[in-house]
Order: C-alpha cells, then sequence, then structure tokens
C-alpha cells in the first residue's frame, strides 16, 4: 500500500512538473486562461514577445518556457485595432493578394 501509494505520488508529482511541457500554445491558452479571456486576440496589444513573456511570468507565475510560448502565440494572433498601424508583417491579409498582371507585349 505504501509502495503504491509512493508510486501515486510520484506519478503525480512527476506529471505536474511537466504539466506545461510539451504543449501546443493553443492548449496553455485553453487551460489556463481561457476561463477570463474568452480569446486570445487582443492581449499581446502590438507588445513585443518579450515583453508579454515577462508580464506573463510576473502575474500568471508561468513557468519562462510556458511564458515565452504563449507570448509568442498571443503576437501572432495579436489582431490591431483597425485604423492602428500595425506591424505589416503581424497583420491578418484580409484582401487577397493581387496576382502579377499578366505582361502584355505587343
Ligand atoms: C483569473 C482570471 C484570469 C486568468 C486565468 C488569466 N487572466 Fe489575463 N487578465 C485578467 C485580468 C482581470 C486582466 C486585467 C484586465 C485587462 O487588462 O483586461 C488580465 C490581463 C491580461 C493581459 C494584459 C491585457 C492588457 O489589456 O494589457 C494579458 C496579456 C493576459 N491577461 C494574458 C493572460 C494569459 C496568457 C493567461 C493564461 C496564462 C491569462 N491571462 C489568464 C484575468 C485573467
Amino acid at each position: 500500500m505504501t509502495l503504491a501509494a509512493a508510486a501515486a505520488l510520484t506519478a503525480t508529482v512527476a506529471s505536474a512538473q511537466n504539466l506545461d511541457a510539451g504543449k501546443s500554445p493553443e492548449k496553455l491558452f485553453a487551460d489556463g486562461c481561457a476561463t477570463c479571456h474568452r480569446s486570445p486576440r487582443g492581449l499581446a496589444k502590438g507588445r513585443y514577445s518579450l515583453t508579454l513573456s515577462w508580464f506573463l511570468q510576473d502575474h500568471y507565475s508561468a513557468s519562462s518556457d510556458s511564458a515565452k510560448v504563449l507570448a509568442a502565440y498571443l503576437v501572432s494572433v495579436d489582431t490591431p485595432p483597425p485604423g492602428a498601424a500595425g506591424k505589416p508583417a503581424k497583420r491578418p491579409s484580409r484582401s487577397k493578394p493581387h496576382p502579377p498582371q499578366p505582361v502584355q507585349t505587343q
């Protein structure tokens, strides 16, 4: 019985330590953040992922690894408010890319 209890305890501790390891940022968000933040969008608010990961570590005592992963995720899904000058690379493409016009040679 003691052995079983010890084994169970060890398993619990081991899984607790690895709780965030190997989880996708989507899963991390769904598990830890979605209760209060319905969507990961709009949380980054144009901040850099480094600043955000400090925020996450500070406020949510996330491990530095999961904070980095989450921060990068929040930045990647962040939608700049309409009209704001967002970073072009991060802006979701709403318009279709224009294919180059065929060149008419006469
Ligand atoms: C217990 C509820 C709760 C949970 C869980 C929670 N948050 Fe928050 N979070 C808040 C509140 C409240 C604020 C401050 C209000 C605001 O700024 O919208 C906040 C603010 C933030 C901000 C700053 C938003 C801003 O406007 O500057 C970020 C980024 C953030 N949370 C990310 C996360 C992430 C990532 C997780 C998961 C690790 C998480 N939160 C989990 C309640 C929560």
